[in-house]
């Protein structure tokens, strides 16, 4: 059965004042112009709206709005591009040429602020810092400098805030000096996902997974985020990185945390953010003599993705021959509370993989007695299969009798629900979905300071456990699942990832 979406406008919000640091970067090109764009043309950005490009390059209005055009072209698809509504967004669109570290341009950017289109709505003032970490500090000393943070502002960080624990408190001080809690929105853009919305209604808006969702019956949960891409144009930004802080302590950490979490109160912001912050108080700490069994780093060499040669990480632009910087990770962790006591999760993640896909397996236990009779099929205990991306899907696997007269076989099937196939449409981008709340001011899918420094608290040890082994990564060829060491991980278990169903299109 399909269930086509109500086609309700969507709600309208006050004017905004957007202005992107970072403006011409990856990001901002890729992302945010288009999802701004996307919004436009759904009806949610009010008349007077504008946003405002930064960066140091010197370029003129008429140059930023030709950037911004290309980008749509390259990152929006073909049947939403209208010329007229996109003529339209483009005039909404401003440049100014700032120094984040020197006073160049900041008078200019200030002028510009103070004078808004006549007539105006009072507008919602938002500062969106899309530049590296190192600037958050100095971009934000500046705008309090110029007079430009006022009190109802917002200001936006990307990830990766910081690199440890000490910088990301460090960031957040420098900050918080000028924005109060509630001022900062930090971006997971993993939370704007549709499906990853959806582990709550799952979870919380049905009363049959509930019951089950703990020691007693789950034997294991598996989280699987796998990219194709290699490190593209960001070799120097990467190679500082690596999976781990890439990935781990955010992304997947956010979803460790949606699938663990207790019942929050109710959806208002702070209650979903504090059950996740107790997810992430409870991970239970991987010590120095267990960073050999419970992790697992890598790092690929040339292969073949998608039918294609691509090098090894050694050989992209950008990163020194002699690089130690993992780009696939896979560990084992527990959350230390009543519910989940001796529950592995076991993680992975990487780039240059077999398939774009990410996915949550909740393996439940078997049954606890059998009933039928030798040769009527191995009976396989029940999986959930959550996946992220892409053909967003929730199957069940049950086990359910061959049909025929043959006597009691039995053989696993799935339950199987689309979302393309139920409800059809486009899905959001998770850009879409952030950009307007932080218009709202709804910080509900945004990460709190106290989150971003316990899932830091939680990856230290890792880092600090690898760095004093002074081991490589393990190499691992292109265009497959990782390092043979990241499948001993969960066989030594007596279990296995879940990789039997990636779609042949995806290779
Ligand atoms: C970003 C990482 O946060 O997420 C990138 O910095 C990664 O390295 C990207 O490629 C993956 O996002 P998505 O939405 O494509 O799964």
């Amino acid at each position: 059965m399909s269930y086509p979406r109500p086609t309700v406008a969507a709600p309208a919000l006050p004017p905004f004042d957007y202005t992107v640091f970072g403006g011409t970067g990856d990001l901002a090109l890729r992302k945010l112009l288009p999802a701004l764009y996307l919004r436009d043309k759904a009806g949610q950005v009010a008349e007077g709206s504008r946003i405002i490009g930064v960066s140091r390059s010197p370029l003129s209005r008429g140059d930023f709005r030709a950037k911004a055009e290309q980008a749509i072209r390259d990152h929006v698809p073909a049947d939403e591009r209208d010329t007229a509504l996109v003529a339209r967004f483009l005039e909404r669109l401003d440049y100014v040429p700032v120094n984040a570290t020197t006073d160049e341009g900041w008078s200019e950017l200030a002028e510009l602020l103070n004078t808004p289109p006549s007539g105006r709505e009072p507008a919602v003032r938002i500062f969106y810092l899309a530049t590296s970490p190192s600037l958050f500090g100095p971009t934000c000393d500046q705008l309090r400098a110029f007079g430009l943070a006022i009190p109802d502002s917002r200001v936006v960080l990307e990830k990766p805030i910081g690199r440890d624990l000490a910088s990301a408190q460090a960031i957040n001080d420098q900050v918080g000096a000028v924005f109060s809690e509630p001022q900062i929105y930090r971006i997971d853009h993993y939370l704007g996902k549709e499906t990853v919305q959806n582990l709550l209604a799952l979870r919380f808006g049905n009363s049959l997974f509930e019951p089950l969702w703990n020691a007693d019956h789950i034997d294991h949960v598996q989280i699987t985020v796998a990219e194709t891409v290699g490190v593209e144009e960001r070799g120097g930004y990467y190679d500082q990185s690596g999976a781990l802080r890439d990935m781990v302590q955010n992304h997947l950490l956010q979803l460790v945390c949606l699938v663990g979490m207790e019942c929050p109160i109710s959806l208002a912001q702070e209650s979903v953010r504090d059950e996740k912050l107790k997810v992430l108080r409870s991970l239970k700490a991987i010590g120095a003599d267990e960073i050999g069994s419970c992790t697992v780093r890598g790092q690929y060499r040339a292969g073949a993705v998608a039918g294609g040669a691509v090098p090894g990480y050694l050989d992209e632009p950008g990163i020194p021959s002699s690089s130690g910087t993992e780009t696939f990770v896979a560990l084992k962790l527990e959350i230390d509370n009543w519910r989940w006591a001796g529950v592995p999760f076991y993680l992975r993640s990487g780039k240059r993989l077999p398939a774009k896909m990410s996915e949550i397996v909740i393996q439940f236990r078997p049954i606890r007695h059998s009933i039928f009779p030798q040769g009527a099929g191995e009976l396989q205990a029940n999986r959930l299969i959550v996946r992220l991306q892409p053909d967003e899907s929730i199957r069940l696997h049950l086990m359910t009798k061959e049909p025929g007269p043959g006597g009691m076989r039995l053989r696993p099937a799935a339950l199987n629900l689309s979302f393309a196939q139920t409800f059809g449409g486009r899905f959001p981008d998770a850009y879409e979905r952030l950009l307007m709340d932080v218009v709202r001011g709804n910080s509900t899918l945004f990460m709190r300071r106290d989150e971003v420094e316990a899932a830091w608290q939680w990856a230290e040890p890792i880092l600090d456990g690898w760095a004093a082994r002074h081991e490589m990564p393990k190499p691992y060829i292109a265009g497959t699942w990782g390092p043979s060491q990241s499948i001993a991980l969960i066989e030594r278990d007596g279990r296995t990832w879940h990789d039997d169903e990636i779609p042949a299109a995806a290779f």
